[in-house]
């Protein structure tokens, strides 16, 4: 059945209008912040929201406690109750109910805060640090956390622009655009797994992890909060018993989490060359021109198969991804602590981090295709963070199977290994469409001057306030020996 979170967000996609709006006129932070107000409460988002989210939840059964995300104890849905019972953000009698302003000004509050963290010095911004698009400033593969600060992640951090619109994970994704009866497999979540539903049950698991804020439980964390200067503010916006129960302060934290992350100045400003390419205020150069085309050829790159470059059907502009689970063969990291052991492979959607598809070997090796805005403020790419230069990601695409000798390690048998962080027998699950696909040996699918061009309309992809750091992450250049 579907969940009231997944209608939802069902309900913001379908209010792809005024994002559309926005996107195209760009008015005032102030009015962009109060027309995402509306997104905090689903049904308020706009009128045809109001009315498909008040008809979806009356059609399915919430009195199951599918929504379980509510503060405090979920109401219990009567035949006669009003259809948003048990919604996440549905009033709860007895309580305040916080405006979209609170519980976003709460949310920013925890996510800067380093006292959240079990070694006190780190937050969310430790490792998606808001002047380089909300993702890490380094060039680590993976980022360092833990109760001591120096324990390696198991994964590269992503930056958090333009989620707004990635749906619960999906083994059966139908587009929104008119033809239903396509399939697009495996598809959404959050996490290069799409293992956590939501940003606000995403957010626990930062705070929880023993690689990232360490926190040993729920209570310790809501005895944290309870310190926090921001303590006053969350019991005004939650009440005054907030902290008597730890799950609900818990909860509380994700949800605020969770509306900040919505804010559009912060996570999808759409500032980029790109945008204002899009809305007819600025031209591409003949480079990143050239790189748009190869980008799109179905018989090039071939790129926008997956990381989507043209507004949709219904206008909104494209995120440059489709959410998509697909496995690509990224090479093993051999630096990552975790692949000491020969014997371990991080195989994403099929595990081990993500824990309920372990049984479907058509699933392994496949990670969730990440958005290419702002990659290029990035200095290491893919789940495990195995390139650090953007040319050296795209040349990958290129020559993934025209040189296998120069991406895979070799066996005990001394061959080269193709596909060499997966075990043999999922091997067969990586994708060989273009512009993958060719012989070892043949032609690659680009040249070095059309990587270049990828490359240069790839920078176009980057938002005003982390031009900086782009130019800084583009100093950068690695050998191209250098892969950890
Ligand atoms: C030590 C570094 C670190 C810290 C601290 C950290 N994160 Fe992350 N974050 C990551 C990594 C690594 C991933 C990807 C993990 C995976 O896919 O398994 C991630 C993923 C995410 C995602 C999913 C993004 C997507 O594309 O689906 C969100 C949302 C997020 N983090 C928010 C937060 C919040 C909120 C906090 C603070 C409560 C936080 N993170 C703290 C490293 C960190
Ligand atoms: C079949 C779908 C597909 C196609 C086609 C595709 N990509 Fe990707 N892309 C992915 C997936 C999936 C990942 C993440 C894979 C992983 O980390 O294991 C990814 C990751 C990336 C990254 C790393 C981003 C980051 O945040 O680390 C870059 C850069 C990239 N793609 C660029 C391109 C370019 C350029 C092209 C065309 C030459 C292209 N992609 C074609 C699916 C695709």
């Amino acid at each position: 059945m579907t969940t009231a979170w997944q209608w939802r967000v069902i309900a913001l996609t379908r209010c792809g209008g005024i994002v559309r709006d926005i996107q195209a006129f760009r008015p005032s932070p102030t009015v962009l912040f109060s027309l995402t107000s509306f997104s905090v409460f689903n049904f308020l988002r706009c009128f045809g929201c109001l009315l498909l989210g008040v008809m979806a939840l009356s059609a399915c059964d919430v009195r199951s406690g599918a929504s379980t995300a509510g503060i405090g104890p979920d109401p219990v849905a009567s035949p006669a109750a009003p259809a948003y019972v048990g919604a996440t953000y549905a009033p709860i009698p007895g309580k305040p109910q916080p405006s979209a302003a609170q519980l976003s000004a709460i949310g920013q509050r925890i996510f800067f805060d380093p006292s959240m963290s079990a070694s006190g010095t780190q937050s969310c911004a430790s490792c998606h640090d808001p002047a380089h698009a909300y993702g890490p400033a380094n060039a680590l593969s993976v980022q360092l956390g833990g109760a001591d600060g120096r324990t390696p992640g198991p994964r590269a951090a992503p930056s958090l622009r333009y989620l707004q619109t990635l749906t619960v994970f999906s083994e059966h994704h139908h587009d929104n655009d008119g033809d239903d009866s396509i399939d697009a497999g495996p598809t959404g979540g959050h996490m290069w797994d799409g293992r956590a539903g939501s940003a606000h049950e995403q957010a626990g698991l930062p705070l929880l992890s023993s690689a990232e804020m360490g926190n040993a439980s729920v209570a310790m964390v809501a005895g944290k909060l309870e310190k926090a200067g921001y303590a006053g503010e969350m019991r005004q916006a939650f009440g005054e018993d907030v902290f008597k129960d730890p799950a609900a302060a818990f909860k509380a934290a994700g949800l605020a989490l969770e509306v900040f992350q919505e804010s559009p100045t912060d996570f999808y400003p759409f500032t980029s060359k790109y945008d204002a390419v899009l809305r007819g205020q600025q031209k591409l150069d003949a480079a990143e021109s050239r790189g748009l085309k190869i980008f799109n050829a179905a018989d090039k790159g071939n790129c926008a198969a997956c990381h989507l470059s043209e507004r949709t059907p219904d206008g909104a502009f494209p995120l440059f991804t489709d959410f998509g689970m697909i496995a690509i063969g990224v090479p093993r990291n051999r630096a990552l602590a975790a692949n000491a052991d020969p014997a371990f492979h991080d195989l994403g959607l099929c595990g081990p981090l993500r824990t309920d598809l372990a049984d479907r070997p058509e699933y392994c090796g496949l990670f969730r295709t990440p958005t290419l805005r702002n990659v290029a403020v990035k200095q290491a790419f893919f789940h495990n963070g195995i390139f650090h230069s953007l040319d050296e990601a795209v040349r990958f695409y290129a020559q993934r199977d025209t040189a296998p000798p120069r991406w895979y390690g070799r066996g005990v048998d001394g061959k080269v290994q193709r596909y060499d962080d997966l075990p043999s027998k999922y091997r067969d699950n990586v994708n060989v469409e273009a512009p993958f696909g060719q012989r070892p040996g043949a032609k690659p699918a680009l040249t070095e001057a059309e990587i270049r061009d990828v490359v240069a309309f790839l920078r176009t992809l980057t938002d005003a306030d982390a031009i900086d750091a782009a130019r800084v992450a583009s100093a950068v250049r690695p050998k191209p020996s250098s892969r950890n």
